[in-house]
């Protein structure tokens, strides 16, 4: 169901071509968010030049990495039963190192090596250029730590090497952190301040994934928007640079301009944008671009501005609906999605009804749900009590989840009878004799294999039918993509 914390992909574990000369073997998982598979394709790049070869099975690894995600209490509960499990593992190998990476390990530091007794190393997401280092340590016998947050690196000089994916889409980082303190959010704690990525960096992998036949790429960032390159240091010293940093800064609708420009044939994506940051600019290049998808994931959390000012997102309902307004004026075939939270800390029924008919008007085509979840640390945690009982939450939840399934199958009926623009990423998971894609609305299109189509191609489809998900159609002809 979520896309952003995507469950299917869950603790997949990430294999990279064998390196010749490498002996030892590394066993990497991921949980979370995009960007913690992202980065685990940085820290299998890094350990290839370290003697690792990435492997699939768990009980000959001499390295066990797992990349962890703290958003919900539920995500955290998941990586400490896994750690169980390496325990299982670790009795009958005990040479075997597990290194716990990501947020959990930024959010929990030394505690975890007291508290999990297995754990031989714990990394922080800034601190992955210094895994040579710890790994030596760890060999010599010692515990092994940096969680140490950083205000420049974006591994911009690292190429992730990709070879699990479909070899068609690809994600590629331009933000790492969040500077907007949420008050029920770990991520500005987990993941440190705000900080850009050099667009020469940006179009040097995009070209380079083109090159290899990559024909969508997704940007990747906590808050896309608000994406900033004026020489590199944190967004929020962006007024102290110099006139001529100022004079030259790249900002995100023009980095999104670039990109479009300069591979028209390939597609773009971007995740996630701030409603706060989303600036019209940005919809104006997505509406100049016919390569940049018309999607937006625009999370909102809450319909009432009072919940809204709780949980401090800077906008108020009627400025969001403003936005998604603006939006459809600009983009009227736009399909956008919604990242709801239910049961905040004093939420009243009256602030779910505004949740609800928020939702109605703003007409989201997909849309990630969640109970609220304390995080210890956050500004919620210390100044609201987790004051609405579970079962009020889940039927909360529940009806936030209805209504989206309602309007997501309105929404995906609206493309029957249209031809609509598909890029083939693979066969279908239902039936080996039909190719599956996106169109560039995010809606995922089946079609029988018919003609020399293949991965990688974009194709018109003609759509006749659908599911409240899914669009079912007939090729009938390759686009001018191509
Ligand atoms: N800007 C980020 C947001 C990451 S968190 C991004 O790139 O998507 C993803 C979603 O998890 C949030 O939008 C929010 O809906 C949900 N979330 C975050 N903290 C939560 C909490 N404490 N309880 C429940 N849901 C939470
Ligand atoms: Fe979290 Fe809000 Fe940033 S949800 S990641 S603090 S935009």
């Amino acid at each position: 169901m979520e896309k952003i914390i995507e469950e299917n992909k869950q603790g997949e574990s990430l294999v990279l071509e064998q390196k010749d000369g490498n002996s030892k073997k590394l066993f990497i998982e991921s949980y979370g968010c995009q960007m913690n598979f992202s980065d685990s394709e940085i820290v299998a790049s890094i350990l290839a030049n370290e003697g690792y070869n990435t492997t699939q099975n768990l009980e000959e690894a001499d390295l066990v990495l797992v990349n962890t995600c703290s958003i919900r209490d539920k995500a955290e509960q998941t990586v400490r039963k896994r750690l169980d499990q390496y325990n299982a593992i670790k009795k009958i190998n005990p040479g075997m190192k597990v290194g716990v990476l990501g947020c959990m390990a930024e959010r929990l530091k030394s505690k975890f090596l007291e508290e999990e007794k297995i754990v031989d190393m714990v990394v922080g997401p800034d601190a992955y250029k210094d895994l040579p280092n710890l790994l030596k340590e760890v060999e010599e016998g010692r515990d092994a730590i940096n969680v140490i947050l950083s205000k420049e690196e974006t591994y911009g000089d690292i190429a992730p090497v990709r070879l699990n994916s479909n070899g068609v889409t690809a994600f590629v980082s331009i933000t790492r952190g969040c500077d907007n303190m949420c008050t029920f959010c770990v991520v500005p704690f987990t993941r440190g301040r705000e900080r850009s990525r050099d667009p020469q960096s940006i179009t040097e992998e995009i070209a380079a994934l083109w090159e290899r036949g990559f024909k969508e790429v997704t940007l990747l960032g906590q808050n896309v928007d608000s994406y900033l390159w004026y020489g590199g240091g944190l967004k929020k010293d962006f007024e102290k640079a110099s006139e001529m940093q100022k004079a030259t800064a790249v900002d995100f609708a023009q980095l999104l301009d670039m990109v479009a420009t300069q591979f028209p044939k390939m597609r773009f994506r971007f995740s996630t944008s701030n409603p706060q940051d989303m600036h019209l600019e940005v919809i104006e290049v997505m509406a100049k671009h016919h390569n940049i998808c018309k999607y937006i994931h625009l999370p909102v959390q809450s319909g009432s501005t009072r919940v809204l000012e709780a949980m401090n997102r800077q906008h108020t309902r009627e400025e969001y609906m403003e936005l998604v307004n603006n939006i459809y004026r600009i983009i009227p075939e736009i399909s956008l999605s919604q990242d709801m939270i239910a049961g905040f800390p004093t939420e009243t029924e009256e602030d779910h009804q505004d949740t609800l008919s928020l939702m109605e008007h703003c007409k989201y085509d997909f849309g990630f749900m969640f109970a609220y979840s304390e995080r210890p640390g956050t500004l919620a945690a210390r100044k609201l009590e987790d004051d609405i009982p579970a079962e009020v939450k889940n039927r909360r939840l529940t009806e936030i989840i209805n209504l989206q399934q309602k309007m997501a199958f309105e929404r995906t009926q609206r493309f029957v009878g249209q031809t609509v623009e598909v890029l083939i990423e693979k066969e279908s998971k239902r039936s080996n004799e039909h190719w599956s894609g996106r169109n560039s609305q995010n809606t995922t299109v089946v079609f029988p294999k018919e003609g020399n189509y293949k991965p990688g191609d974009f194709v018109n489809v003609k759509i006749s039918n659908c599911t409240s998900a899914t669009l079912i159609g007939d090729a009938v002809g390759y686009s001018d993509m191509n």
